[in-house]
This record gives C-alpha cells, sequence and structure tokens, in this order.
C-alpha cells in the first residue's frame, strides 16, 4: 500500500508518497519526498512570521502535491490513504494542510489519518533505518521541541522529558542572531564552530533537579533548560562589546571570537543533549537510542551519538539530513503505522497547535 503524506506545521510545505515494502524489519520506503521551503522569506524577518507561512503554504500545497504524486508515479487511485499533520504548530500553517488532506480524503474517497508532527521525527529514524530494538528512547530536538521519549512497542511514545524554557534549536537560532550570522541559526553555528576552540568561553550548563510544578507526573530530573546558556552567551558579547569599546576598537568581534563563541556554545548545547539522552537510556534499560528533529543535522551532535553509542555498545539511530528537518516521508511513515493499527481521523477533525501525543 501507498500513503501520501502531507506536512505544513511551520515554514515547510511539504507532500511524499510512501509505500510499505513488506519487509518487517524496514517497513517502508520512499517514492517521493518534495519540499517548498519558505526560509527565504522569513529570513528578512530573523524568524518564521506566521501570517506570512500560512499564505505561503496556500500558495505552495497544490504543486507540492502534484510534484510528489508525478515523481512518485503514483495516481490518486494507487494510493491507500492520506496521511497530515495535525499539530504541534503554527494553527495557520497547520490549517493548510488539515484542509487539503480532508477535501484529497473526500474527493479521492480515502482514510485519513491524522498525524502528530513528533510521531513524524520518531518514525523518521524507522522509515530511515529500519525498525529500532525495543524498548528505544528517543529525543526529538528542533526549533520547537528538545523533548524525550520512551517507545516501549512500535507507535507508543511515552513522553519522559521536555525543556522548561527555550528548545535547542531555539537557543542555536537566538544565539546566531544575537551574533549577527542570520538564518536559520543551526547550520550557520554548526560550520562556524568547526573553525572555533570549544573550550575559550566558560558558559552555564543547567541541570534541573527538582520536579516542573507544571508537569508533576515527570520526575523533571531529565528535563532541558537552554535559556540561561542563550542569556550567558548574550551577557559574555555584550561584555566583550564594551571592552573592545574602551580599547578604542570598533565594537564588532573579531571573527575567530565570534567562532569561539559558536563552538564553545555548541560544546555545551550538544553535551547536554547527549548526557541525558543516555541517562534516560540508561534508567529505562533501552535497548537504542535515536536522535531526530532538525537539530540531529548537527554535525558535532551526530558524531557525539556514535561515539557514545559504540563506547557503550548501544545501537545509536540517525535520520538522513533531508528526513531531520520538516517532512511529510516521516508523517506518511508515521501514518502508515497508524493506520495499521486500525486508526483513522474522521472528516471534522481540526488542527490543533498544542496537540498532545
Ligand atoms: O525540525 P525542524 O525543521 O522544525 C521544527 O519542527 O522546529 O527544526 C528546525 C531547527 C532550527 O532551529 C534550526 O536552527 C535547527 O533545527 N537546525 C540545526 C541544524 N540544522 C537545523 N541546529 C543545529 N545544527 C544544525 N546543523
Ligand atoms: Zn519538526
Amino acid at each position: 500500500m501507498r500513503i501520501l503524506g502531507i506536512e505544513t506545521s511551520c515554514d515547510e510545505t511539504s507532500a511524499a508518497v510512501v509505500e510499505e515494502t513488506g519487509d518487517a524489519a524496514k517497513p517502508w520506503a520512499i517514492r517521493s519526498n518534495e519540499i517548498a521551503s519558505q526560509v527565504p522569506i522569513h529570513r528578512e524577518w530573523g524568524g518564521v512570521v506566521p501570517e506570512l507561512a500560512s499564505r505561503q503554504h496556500i500558495r505552495d500545497i497544490c504543486g507540492v502535491v502534484e510534484r510528489a504524486l508525478d515523481q512518485a508515479e503514483t495516481r490518486w487511485s494507487d494510493l491507500g490513504a492520506i496521511a497530515v499533520t495535525q499539530g504541534p504548530g503554527l494553527v495557520g500553517s497547520l490549517l493548510v494542510g488539515v484542509s487539503f488532506a480532508k477535501a484529497a480524503a473526500v474527493a479521492a474517497k480515502l482514510p485519513l489519518v491524522a498525524v502528530h508532527h513528533l510521531a513524524g521525527h520518531i518514525e523518521s529514524l524507522v522509515l530511515q533505518n529500519g525498525e529500532m530494538p525495543l524498548p528505544a528512547v528517543v529525543l526529538v530536538v528542533s526549533g520547537g521541541h528538545t523533548s524525550l521519549y520512551l517507545v516501549d512497542r512500535p507507535g507508543r511514545y511515552e513522553l519522559l522529558s521536555r525543556t522548561r524554557d527555550d528548545a535547542a534549536g531555539e537557543a542555536y537560532d537566538k544565539v546566531a542572531k544575537l551574533l549577527g550570522l542570520g538564518y536559520p541559526g543551526g547550520p550557520i553555528i554548526d560550520k562556524l564552530a568547526r573553525q572555533g576552540n570549544d573550550r575559550a568561553v566558560a558558559l552555564p550548563t543547567t541541570r534541573l533537579t527538582h520536579a516542573d510544578r507544571n508537569a508533576p507526573e515527570l520526575k523533571g530530573d531529565l528535563d532541558f533548560s537552554f535559556s540561561g546558556l542563550k542569556t550567558a552567551v548574550s551577557r559574555y558579547v555584550r561584555d566583550r562589546e564594551r571592552d573592545r569599546v574602551a580599547q578604542g576598537s570598533s565594537p564588532a568581534l573579531a571573527d575567530v571570537e565570534v567562532a569561539d563563541i559558536a563552538a564553545s556554545f555548541q560544546r555545551i548545547v550538544v553535551t547536554v543533549l547527549i548526557e541525558r539522552l543516555f541517562d534516560a537510556a540508561r534508567r529505562y534499560g533501552a535497548k537504542s537510542v535515536g536522535i531526530a528533529g532538525g537539530v540531529s543535522a548537527n554535525s558535532r551532535l551526530r558524531a557525539e551519538l556514535q561515539a557514545r553509542g559504540e563506547a557503550r555498545e548501544m545501537p545509536t539511530f540517525l535520520p538522513s539530513l533531508k528526513l531531520s528537518t520538516d517532512n511529510a516521508a516521516m508523517i506518511a511513515a508515521a501514518g502508515l503505522r497508524k493506520f495499521r493499527a486500525g486508526m483513522t481521523s474522521p472528516l471534522d477533525i481540526n488542527a490543533d497547535a498544542a496537540l498532545a501525543l
């Protein structure tokens, strides 16, 4: 069976066709995965502008779906279902995909499967590599989320911890902005950090030991926090600019210094993410670990995951670079998982900006 996936939760309009392989170990294959990125539109504003995003999704959605079907040499009548991201995300953006998917499901007489965006990121690991040994602990780390999930059975995702404030990708984007580096910040800092000394600047790590009053069911000691780190970088940059002015120089920091800050910031972020992931793996007796979401494209995070996995003899899973950032193939994969578990959605579903997994 083939499924059409649609993803419009943030600033990429994406459609994909994924098909079942019949191989239980590697259940799905990508036939197409079309992505229209809005990054050039939002770059000018230093971040995603929701109203511009939803309008651009409306312009792009029909063409993107047509291209995905053409690429996959698939007609509407070859499909068995349509999967769409229901949430979380920007509500105006989500609505475009959800409305399109509902209309297409009616017109083509196909079942609709509503998918949680983070289930999509988690299933990107299986789409790329085949089924993970379970139980698995998966870190989903993107511009909007930094969360640890326990997957004890296929398709069941239990939240173990999350960030109390900024997501890791958001911290990358904010730090890049205050260093004057452009948007999105993650890939720029990743590249720049390779030229810097990652011990040049002393920056704090935050270790939370107390439960979160807003989530008393979670113990809280596996939670993340990145806003203190971002503030520390901001303070450091301000102090250094003041020093330079006092010495009669221009305030703008030298390139080597910016690279040192990027490297030092990245070392802290990656260390925290890897430590918490492996702490959780130990605590829950995981047989494998994975990292998914936009920040899983980070070169240092990928290298350290692999190194730590080898040292601990723990199988590690990552998506390809294309599957790490938002895309519809992962939504199609998560949709197939739900469809095979008998879970389809009524046609009166609504987009849900704060959908729980
Ligand atoms: O998953 P994604 O495409 O969208 C969300 O659901 O948020 O993730 C986008 C985030 C951005 O914050 C971006 O800066 C970050 O992923 N990102 C990276 C890298 N590539 C993208 N962060 C660190 N290193 C990278 N190479
Ligand atoms: Zn995402």
